[in-house]
């Protein structure tokens, strides 16, 4: 069956199948009083003027029409919620402080080791039908709150689950997160290594391994080494750095081949290079910043150095509980200085390419997958400007409308 959106006021989408960076990130291309048109969930064709025929047609309005957004970076599987910290923050207790108090992530571990599978399924299975209404098409989902096999197993089977609502969710291995309690650092990464992986491999529930690399956290060296187990059982590094202190893991992201490398609000000038060099994609948390009330990091320094940058959420209960990319993109863009249209290729084809799904996701392109947003804006500008609502009005997957 053809489908054809029409009256499209602004069609705004980043270009081709790979993540794009600098000028090229900024050449998205805009359609003025344009149309798309898919047949059976694939983009056959999209232009400006009359409208071809089709089985149906839709009218969009004369508003926004973007590529279905992809979240790259999110921590959905978990249990319980942090709002108890909100009070410790506000006596400036730090994130790290509060970590080391037994709280943070470590008390999102102890509430995920407690709930039950279908408990963790039927609340992360809401929160992405809310990522959903606020525009997000695709998804990539840690897991990292268990520490052990059997929790981290039970995170992972929940995002299997979910891929049969949603087939666009990629599933990452987050062991690394932090160490349980009371273990020691260099068992703990032996544990990993030696057992964890090998058995999340074996499961085939995990295209991707991540590490919490810090200050406080696994050290530069112990993540490559996480990270290289990872990819001897068949896993994608990817790599949390540079968040509290630059130790090294842009670097060591760099060494291992990682796809990516996030958080980067502390990294500078030499870490910047290494990523260039190594070919991976800075993805930028700036909903993080916000919440942690912590540097946005040099996006712009980034970009100009020529690496890639992705905008994405991180989702999770702790560093920051919203789900909005929308949200994230605004701050990306008025705090890492990126432009509107930096901004849009970050949420969709850059994302994508850090889940590894940017040849058929990403892009308004004849060929891609027909995921796409009909947002309550005129225009990309507008979208960016008019933060603090959800702005979409209407989403397409497969071509299927879903809201
Ligand atoms: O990406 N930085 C490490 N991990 C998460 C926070 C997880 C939590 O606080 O629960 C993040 O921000
Ligand atoms: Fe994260």
């Amino acid at each position: 069956m053809k489908r054809v959106f029409f009256n499209i006021g602004e069609l705004a989408t980043a270009t081709g199948s790979a993540a794009v960076c600098g000028c090229a990130q900024s050449s998205v291309r805009k359609l003025h009083r344009a149309w798309l048109l898919e047949e059976d969930g694939t983009i056959l064709a999209a232009g400006e003027g009359a409208a071809p025929d089709a089985d149906e047609a839709i009218d969009c309005k004369n508003k926004l029409v973007t590529a279905g957004l992809v979240d790259c970076h999110t921590h959905l599987v978990f249990g319980g919620w942090r709002e108890h910290e909100l009070a410790m923050k506000l006596q400036g207790r730090t994130y790290l402080e509060i970590l080391a108090a037994g709280g943070g992530i470590l008390s999102t571990v102890r509430e995920t080791r407690k709930a039950s599978e279908d408990a963790l399924y039927e609340k992360t299975r809401a929160l992405m039908a809310e990522m959903l209404r606020h525009g997000t098409t695709a998804l990539e989902i840690k897991s990292g709150y268990g520490l052990d096999l059997e929790t981290e197993r039970k995170q992972l089977r929940v995002v299997q689950r979910l891929k049969t609502e949603n087939p666009d969710i990629a599933a990452t291995f987050l062991g690394a997160h932090a160490f349980p309690e009371g273990m020691d650092h260099e068992a703990y990464v032996d544990l990993l290594c030696r057992e964890m992986i090998p058995e999340i491999a074996k499961d085939g529930v995990a295209q991707f391994c991540d590490v919490f690399c810090d200050d406080g956290v696994f050290t530069a060296e112990q993540s490559e080494r996480i990270l290289n187990a990872g990819k001897r059982c068949g896993m994608i590094p990817k790599m949390h750095a540079d968040e509290i202190k630059e130790i090294g893991g842009t670097q060591a992201a760099a060494r291992v081949g990682a796809i990516s490398c996030d958080h980067l609000s502390e990294t500078g000038r030499a870490g910047m290079e290494a990523l260039r060099d190594g070919g991976v994609i800075a993805v930028m948390l700036p909903a993080t910043s916000f919440y942690l009330k912590k540097p946005y990091g040099d996006f712009r320094g980034m970009i100009d150095a020529g690496v890639p940058v992705a905008v994405a959420t991180d989702m999770n209960p702790g560093s920051t509980p919203n789900l909005s990319l929308p949200f994230a993109m605004t701050a990306a863009c008025l705090y890492g200085r990126l432009t509107p249209e930096e901004v849009l290729c970050g949420a969709t084809l850059n994302g994508a390419a850090a889940i590894g799904m940017a040849d058929r996701l990403g892009t308004l392109e004849a060929g891609k997958q027909a995921d796409l947003v009909v947002w309550d804006a005129d225009n990309l500008d507008q979208l960016i400007y008019r933060y603090g609502t959800n702005r979409a009005a209407a989403i397409f997957k497969r071509g299927a409308r879903k809201i």
